[in-house]
């Protein structure tokens, strides 16, 4: 098994897609190129969606065009539909993730529709995005539950993740959108996911409402999961899954990592001054357990 474990930076998306106040475009270049020192390679910046439904993302054209071009960073961006690629590729996105959902409510309260149409729409949407030449990843929300009906099948799970690949993603990034999962939970949902989908092309997006994501990237990893997604500062929420937290934050996986022995690029006293600007910006306190202990410690 490989000793690198990728991480996938979905601060300035995920993170901030919540925030009650707007945050300047400005900022959110501010904070990628802060996570650019800090050696974090894939950044999730961006969100074509409907901003009646989510105005947090209504820059993110804007943010696109203007990231930092640097080599060996790569950036995503969230696309619902065709109106959301056709977007997307204007403003010069070379990897976009569709989203969809392991619960039918869930599905219905975040795009509109039902888990059958979103996969349907999501077809047409892969397959025009991979003739422009762009990578897809694919995320399945609500994999250790849902707030609205509650615990969710592992193959459910599975079977959606499964569907995903099929149409092209690369990547299926399993979603514990409201972070009630369990160390126990994340082994029998990834034990499933891993008949239907490859290990290596599963990542784990563990939100940490309960506390319990960074237990559950560790099941993961021990499960022989390589990629996670996480929030520098442990920003973040979704619109449609009230009460739900952050991410699990940046800086405790990172610090996970280097003690179990891993490699991720990251440098974590760098990501720190990030996740200093960012909640600086916010006007809070870093939710990361890790970079509350740095900050005491200096
Ligand atoms: P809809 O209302 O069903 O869309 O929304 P529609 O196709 O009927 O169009 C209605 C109007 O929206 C039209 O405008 C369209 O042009 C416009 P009008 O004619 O009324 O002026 N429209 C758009 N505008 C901009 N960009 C677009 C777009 N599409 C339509 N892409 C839709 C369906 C999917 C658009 C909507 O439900 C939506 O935007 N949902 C996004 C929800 C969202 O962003 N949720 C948070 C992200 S998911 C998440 O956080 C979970 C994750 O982190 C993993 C985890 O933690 O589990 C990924
Ligand atoms: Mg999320």
């Amino acid at each position: 098994m490989s000793d690198a474990v990728k991480i996938v930076e979905v601060g300035p998306r995920d993170g901030l897609q919540n925030e009650a106040r707007p945050i300047e475009t400005s900022e959110k270049l501010r904070l990628v190129e802060l996570l650019i020192e800090a050696g974090v390679g894939h950044i999730e910046v961006a969100s074509f969606v409907s901003p009646k439904w989510v105005p947090q993302m209504a820059g993110s054209a804007e943010v696109m065009q203007r990231v930092p071009k640097v080599q060996g960073v790569h950036y995503s961006a969230l696309v619902p539909n065709m109106i959301g690629l056709e977007q997307a590729l204007a403003a010069g996105c070379r990897e976009i993730a569709v989203f969809a959902a392991a619960s039918e409510s869930f599905s219905q309260r975040n795009i509109n529709c039902g888990i059958r149409e979103s996969v349907e729409r999501y077809r047409t949407v892969v397959e025009s995005a991979l003739q422009n030449g762009l990578r897809v990843r694919g995320y399945v929300s609500c994999v250790l539950g849902c707030p609205y009906e509650g615990p969710i099948a592992p193959d459910k799970v599975a079977e959606v993740a499964h569907m995903l690949r099929e149409m092209g993603c690369y990547e299926i990034s399993l979603g514990d959108t409201i972070g009630k999962g369990t160390p126990r939970g994340t082994r029998l949902m990834i034990e499933a996911c891993a008949q239907r989908v490859p290990l290596g092309e599963l990542a784990g997006h563990f939100h940490d409402t309960y506390g319990m994501a960074i237990a559950n990237v560790s099941a993961a990893l021990d499960w022989g999961v390589r990629v996670f997604d996480s929030s520098v500062a442990g920003l973040g929420g979704c619109p449609y899954a009230k009460g739900a937290t952050g991410n699990v934050a940046t800086e405790d996986v990172v610090y996970l990592l280097q003690c179990l022995g891993f490699e991720t690029g990251i440098n974590l006293e760098r990501l720190g001054r990030a996740a200093s600007y960012i909640s600086g910006v916010l006007g809070r306190p870093t939710s990361s357990k890790v970079g509350q202990a740095m900050a005491c410690a200096t």
